[in-house]
């Protein structure tokens, strides 16, 4: 048993410290928003993630997890503090640290004992140097102190099981003794542990994000050049998975990757390389293609609709950036819903979970409390989250009470040929002929 401090309880806080309570660990976690502290006391939690309810209360039951607003109170005893808070993008997409720099601030006026200070957040390369010397310049007298680059790796919508089954734990740091103590805290979920220098660490996390999301704006690009040659985009990607080089994960075509990770990662990882003179192309062209892949639901509904979308009725099935969780930031949704209502068309949307995060961030659009009052009266469907709820919907019954029979499928769930028997006008993406001439 060791006692964990976490500073920040969004969807990576939260779940670290629920899941070091779950281990046996004596964890305290807070964070600067009243709300969601007050909230967490009632156990309502302040966002969607599968399992993480019942975590929580059993922990807190068990006087292993309680949650606090106060600096003090969650670093009284701590031998660990976890630096959990947002980095989102800033000017020209490089990481903006203001949180974790008002976090490292309060951790070096308030700690009272020696204490290792572990960065969760992602952060540019160079920030945990950064952070120790924010801390060495404002703490009142000297106390010993170590900085470990602990970088996360969950999924939303998963990320208690991706804690508790890491394929990996990455560890850097200059004190390999404080490396080592953060170690131990992780033996108990045996993945195999990394143990670097700080910056190299900080690198893994931003790499390998980068690698997923050029990943998907490969299978993308193939699935546009798929689409022109009359292949499909589905079976190219389950002949390519098999092969152990490749792997058959994120090689999904469609409306591209969003959330709070890629999106901001490879910008920040793009601006670093560029403010050290580097010019880093591969990762321009993947958010160049990411972002055609979400302007091409335009172009589809223009193909079967005409040019002029002006007064078509479009509905929307999925706002979050993927299925189970409530999460809509840089949500695909966002950018397509804006280029639809900029285009004259109404928007009407409905997802199983997102809807009251969506309204704070989107709208000109009407939100319906289910996917057939989105389909009712619609021009087009378009389905932008792969929710297992729109891949057992009733197709049928979307048809007979749609105005037009046309699918656009953002995220490739329907087979063409089965949508086609049913009479739709059916568009993926990259799924071969796709109705047109093959030159
Ligand atoms: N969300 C993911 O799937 C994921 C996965 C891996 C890594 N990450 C990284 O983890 C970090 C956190 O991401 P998130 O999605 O949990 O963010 P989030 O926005 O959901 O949560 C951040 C929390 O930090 C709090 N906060 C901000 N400043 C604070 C301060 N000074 N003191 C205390 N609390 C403060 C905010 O109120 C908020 O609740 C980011 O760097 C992100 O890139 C996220």
């Amino acid at each position: 048993m060791r006692n964990i401090a976490v500073i920040g309880v969004g969807y990576v806080g939260l779940v670290t410290a629920a899941c070091f309570a779950d281990l046996g660990n004596q964890v305290k976690a807070m964070d600067v928003s009243e709300e969601k502290i007050a909230k967490l006391r009632q156990n309502v939690m302040p966002i969607y993630e599968p399992g993480l309810a019942e975590v929580v209360d059993r922990n807190v039951s068990a006087g292993r997890l309680n949650f606090t607003t106060s600096y003090e109170e969650v670093l009284k005893n701590a031998r660990f503090v976890f630096i959990c808070v947002g980095t989102p993008s800033g000017v020209d997409g490089e990481a903006d640290l203001q949180y974790v720099r008002q976090a490292a601030e309060t951790i070096a006026r308030t700690m009272t004992d020696p204490l290792i200070i572990i960065n969760k957040s992602t952060v540019p390369v160079g920030t945990g140097d950064w952070v120790a010397d924010i801390v060495r310049s404002n703490q009142p007298k000297p106390l010993s102190f170590s900085v470990v680059s602990c970088p996360e790796f969950l999924r939303e919508g998963s990320a208690l099981i991706d804690f508790m089954n890491p394929d990996r734990t990455v560890l850097g740091s200059l004190d390999r003794a404080a490396a080592d103590e953060v170690a131990q805290l992780h033996l108990p979920l045996r993945a195999p542990i990394v143990v670097t220098d700080l910056r190299t660490a900080e690198m893994i996390k931003y790499a390998s994000n980068a690698f997923l999301a050029t990943k998907i704006s490969f299978i993308n690009e193939i699935a546009n050049i798929c689409e022109a040659l009359g292949a499909d985009v589905k079976e190219v990607a389950a002949g390519m998975g098999v092969d152990k080089r490749i792997g058959k994960f994120f090689l999904d075509a469609g409306v591209g990757y969003g959330g709070s990770c890629f999106p901001k990662d490879v910008s920040a990882l793009k601006h670093m390389a560029t403010v050290q003179g580097q010019h880093p192309q591969l990762l321009e062209a993947v958010i160049d293609i990411n972002n055609f892949q979400r302007h091409q639901v335009l172009l589809k509904l223009q193909e079967l609709l005409g040019q002029d979308l002006k007064g078509k009725e479009i509905g929307i099935l999925g706002l979050a950036f993927k299925p189970n969780t409530d999460d809509m930031r840089e949500a695909p949704a966002i950018s397509v819903v804006r280029e639809l209502v900029q285009a004259g068309a109404k928007v009407k949307g409905y997802d199983p979970v997102s809807m009251d995060v969506a309204k704070g961030v989107l709208n000109g659009l009407d939100y319906c409390n289910d996917p057939y009052s989105v389909a009712s009266g619609s021009d087009a469907v378009v389905i932008m989250t792969e929710w297992n709820e729109f891949k057992n919907i009733d197709l049928q019954k979307l048809k007979d009470i749609m105005r037009q029979p046309i699918i656009i499928d953002g995220r490739n769930i329907y087979d063409p040929a089965m949508m086609k028997e049913l009479g739709f006008h059916y568009r993926g993406f990259g799924r071969g002929y796709n109705g047109k001439s093959v030159k």
